[in-house]
């Protein structure tokens, strides 16, 4: 099967030219201005091959060994995280020259190395050079360039110093502090952009991926979504869906897409609403350390988000006195909503982003309106409160438990059981589904 990636961007694109390091912050923030609105150039997609979508990107093209002098050899400590595309890899680059720099010195870049064998993983690679090399967002992660050398395949992203937001909500140790309320609705709104952008009619693409650990952390807490090797693009014409092989990962997928194949814009809000339930609950989408019946966190948050007495079994008692009752209600509401079982009934992305807009900016503040059986647990502290203002601004490597647990399993069978309820029991585990020919 040939690979079928639209033909949106010219090398006139308007957004950003990868090699203008005016748009790469050494602090991971967006130099390039306020900009609100990204940009992309639209027109009919068409199959392109590899070398047509290389040669219209503006970006950089890396050498193996610039890479290799960026990232020392990439060494073992300089490992930022791992996925199942491979490692990533945190680097220096002069500014001017994009050649390798002094650690501390230049452009911090992350780098990521593709270690899988086959068509997917090149697949994937090239899917993230089409996409992020056409669209520029302050929402989605910069792609500063690429290396495509003999079997090397790598990737050069701008460095996001506080990392995934799965490390924010899930990670262990003293470094990473749970966020609080505030920050939380801000990282929701940010990535709610971002995906209501992807979805607008100006590019049309169903992303596919969206999860905690696909939504990277600038130093002040903007979201910016990364990982568009699996982005589809969307509706043309009077189709209401596009058929595809079901990949994504375990926990997110929406329902009618693990039953048929069937991928919409409504599919993206769905798995939207899944992080959404993860941020308020603290809670990992697909968790076996849970008692049985709370593996999957859909299934067991709904009956929760539906009713207004119960909202409170399901909030993170690490967010505690930081929200009013209204707010947090509003908020399961939306939640429930975007995981709405028919996809008719989500709401689509700009009304998302409208919706949490309004909670952001609503007057109501905490209150002691909170689940009352927990009101003598102190609160813990938080990234966002005023005492944490300074926290450093890089994160540390993650542990190597942390790695094993990120490692990707193949699902051999190009559907799970389509006669399975939505999300069934069965669907335990995070690893991503992974089938070939997408
Ligand atoms: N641009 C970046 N800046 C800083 N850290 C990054 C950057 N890109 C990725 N990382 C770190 O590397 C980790 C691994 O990223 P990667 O996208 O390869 O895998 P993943 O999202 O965890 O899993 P999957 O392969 O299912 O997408 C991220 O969770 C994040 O912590
Ligand atoms: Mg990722």
């Amino acid at each position: 099967m040939g690979i079928c990636l639209s033909a949106r961007i010219k090398a006139a694109s308007p957004r950003h030219t990868g090699v203008n390091s005016k748009h790469v912050s050494t602090e991971g923030t967006d130099l390039s201005g306020s900009v609100s609105k990204g940009s992309a150039v639209s027109v009919p997609p068409t199959p392109r091959s590899e070398g047509e979508i290389l040669q219209s990107t503006n970006l950089k093209s890396f050498s193996f060994s610039d890479l290799k002098m960026a990232t020392r050899n990439f060494r073992p400590d300089s490992v930022l995280g791992e996925g199942g595309f491979g490692s990533v890899f945190k680097g220096w680059i002069d500014e001017n020259s994009f050649t390798a720099s002094k650690p501390g010195t230049g452009i911090v870049i992350a780098v990521k190395r593709l270690n899988q064998e086959g068509f997917q993983g090149r697949k994937e690679w090239l899917a993230e050079v089409n996409y992020l090399g056409q669209f520029y967002h302050p929402h989605l992660v910069k792609l500063i360039g690429y290396c495509l050398e003999d079997e090397h395949r790598l990737l050069v992203y701008e460095f996001m110093p506080r990392g995934s937001l799965e490390n924010h909500l899930f990670g262990r140790g003293s470094y990473f502090q749970p966020l609080s309320w505030n920050l939380r609705l801000r990282v929701a709104i940010g990535a709610a952009k971002g995906l209501a952008f992807l979805h607008s009619a100006e590019t049309k693409v169903i992303y596919r991926d969206f999860k905690t650990s696909n939504i990277l952390l600038d130093s002040n807490y903007n979201a910016k979504l990364s990982d568009f090797g699996l982005a589809k693009d969307g509706l043309t014409g009077d189709k209401s869906h596009v058929s595809t092989r079901v990949m994504g990962t375990y926990g997110y997928a929406a329902p009618e897409y693990l039953a048929t194949g069937h991928l919409t814009a409504r599919s993206d809000v769905y798995s939207f609403g899944v992080v959404l339930l993860e941020m308020l609950s603290g809670r990992r989408a697909v968790d076996k350390n849970r008692p049985s019946g709370e593996h999957n966190l859909v299934e067991w948050a709904k009956p929760y988000l539906a009713s207004k007495r119960k909202i409170f079994h399901i909030l993170d008692n690490r967010l505690e006195g930081q929200y009013s009752f209204n707010i947090a209600y509003k908020a399961a509401n939306l939640t429930l909503r975007c995981l709405s079982t028919e996809s008719k009934f989500r709401p689509n992305m700009d009304e998302v982003v409208k919706e949490l807009e309004q909670l952001r900016d609503s007057k109501e503040t905490g209150n002691a309106r909170s689940n009352p059986s927990s009101a003598r647990r102190p609160r813990r502290r938080s990234a966002g409160d005023a005492s944490n203002a300074n926290v450093a601004a890089a994160y540390p490597r993650p542990s190597a438990s942390r790695v094993v647990q990120r490692i990707q399993r193949p699902i051999k069978s190009a559907r799970p059981d389509l006669t399975r309820p939505i999300m069934g029991g069965c669907v335990v585990c995070s690893a991503r589904l992974r089938v070939q020919n997408s």
